[in-house]
């Protein structure tokens, strides 16, 4: 028995494997303030931190989060810089915590934008977190875009078929799986989205088709380890059918 599931009152037979967030409602949360929006995403970043340790005590084995997405390059310059610069100081204070507690650092999205620093750190970070088995795998979706991932794997099976490796009657949904960015995860058990907005935004648009949903008011730096219980119990009250009727999955 899991003594954190324990402490929160959480069935650990009825946890999600994998949880995918979609951290909405920085800005809002800087601006109701009167603050500058780069201290939302500070303040989102510590939320990062307690839900991210809070995965990983009670059991959570994969925790996904949408962190940039391939339309946030849009954004002020300076909004942009600072979110990058966010990004550099996660990866440095951050490396020797997920050692130390055996979470694998993996990210998903497209890496030709990014300055060669960060992409020296991510590489560094993800190359020392995939040495031993891990507890857990954190995900970031970091310039990331659901329908570019699709696209990018679609062109990676027809090369295939061009050089005759495979003949189109070889695709299949385990090969689509296999060539998208999260080929080493299983999908998403419970899709959580913060700030009150009710969209996928481009995110993990395959690999969502069985998810759960939650939807909450609250804007992310304040989604706390309170919020997340509150999240868990919900799925866990859930009846997920997979398209059969609820006396098949009884049965
Ligand atoms: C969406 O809120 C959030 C983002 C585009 C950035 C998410 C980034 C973080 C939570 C920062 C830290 C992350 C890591 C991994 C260190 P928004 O800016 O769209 O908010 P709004 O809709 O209220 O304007």
């Amino acid at each position: 028995m899991n003594e954190y599931c324990i402490k929160y009152g959480l069935n650990e037979d009825r946890l999600p494997q994998h949880v995918a967030i979609i951290m909405d409602g920085n800005g809002r949360w800087a601006k109701k303030r009167l603050w500058n929006r780069l201290v939302g995403h500070r303040a989102g970043a510590d939320a990062v931190d307690a839900v991210t340790t809070l995965c990983r005590e009670i059991g959570v084995k994969y925790l996904t989060l949408y962190a940039f997405s391939t339309e946030n390059w849009k954004r002020p310059e300076a909004e942009v810089t600072g979110l990058m610069e966010l990004f550099k100081e996660f990866l440095v204070s951050k490396k020797n915590l997920l050692i130390e507690k055996n979470i694998r650092l993996n990210i998903i999205g497209s890496r030709d934008r990014f300055l060669p620093e960060l992409l020296k750190l991510m590489n560094e970070t993800i190359a020392e977190t995939e040495k031993y088995d891990p507890e857990m795998t954190l995900t970031l979706a970091l310039s990331y875009g659901s329908r570019q991932e699709i696209v990018s794997a679609v062109k990676k099976i027809a090369e295939k078929i061009a050089i005759h490796e495979i003949t189109p009657e070889n695709i299949d949904e385990k090969m689509i799986s296999e060539n998208l960015y999260t080929f080493d995860i299983p999908d998403p058990d419970l899709v959580i989205r913060t700030s009150g907005e009710y969209r996928i935004s481009n995110y993990l648009l395959w690999q969502i088709a069985y998810s759960e949903f939650y939807f909450t008011d609250t804007l992310w730096p304040d989604f706390n380890r309170e919020e997340l219980i509150r999240a868990l119990k919900d799925y866990a009250g859930r009846e997920r059918r997979f398209g059969k009727t609820g006396d098949q999955v009884k049965g």
